[in-house]
């Protein structure tokens, strides 16, 4: 299996420890809920879910069209955009939010830096396939 995949997969198996923990938290002291829910919901989606697919995405993908990642470099540029942006809006949301719904900007910037991540998976998916269906 390629770094990109074992690198992902590592990341979101420790993201759903602390994202289970998180729940559990609320579920043992409820009053924290309404500070914790966002960052449990984002950390298990973004950090657990999002990373276990990419995970298996960079490795399924190549393997079974038969091409290489069109870009390994952007493959760990979007590694580290990532979890940059996932730590971002966990911090944000749960430690700075306590609950006011009143964010502000830095949890913002973390959501675009989120963001720019996803632009770059998808457009580095996006070029490996395009050049799976010109060889067909
Ligand atoms: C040990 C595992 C887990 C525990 C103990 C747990 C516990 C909780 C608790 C207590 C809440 C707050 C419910 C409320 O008072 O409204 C919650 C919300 C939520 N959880 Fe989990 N959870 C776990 C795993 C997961 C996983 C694996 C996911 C997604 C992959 C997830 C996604 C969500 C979402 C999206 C919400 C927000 C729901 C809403 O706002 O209506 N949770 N969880």
């Amino acid at each position: 299996m390629n770094r990109i995949s074992v690198w992902f997969i590592r990341m979101a198996l420790i993201y759903f420890i602390v994202a289970a923990s998180m729940g559990v938290l609320m579920l043992t002291w409820p009053w924290w809920t309404r500070t914790y829910i966002p960052g449990h919901a984002h950390l298990n989606l973004l950090g657990w879910v999002s990373m276990t697919l990419y995970g298996v995405l960079y490795h399924v993908v190549p393997k079974h069209s038969g091409r290489p990642l069109y870009s390994k470099k952007l493959g760990w540029v979007h590694f580290y955009v990532a979890n940059i942006g996932v730590w971002g809006m966990v911090l944000y949301f749960g430690f700075v939010g306590h609950g006011k719904l009143e964010y502000g900007q830095h949890l913002l910037y973390s959501a675009y830096i989120e963001l720019i991540s996803v632009i770059i998976f998808v457009f580095n998916m996006m070029m490996t396939i395009r050049v799976v269906e010109e060889k067909n």
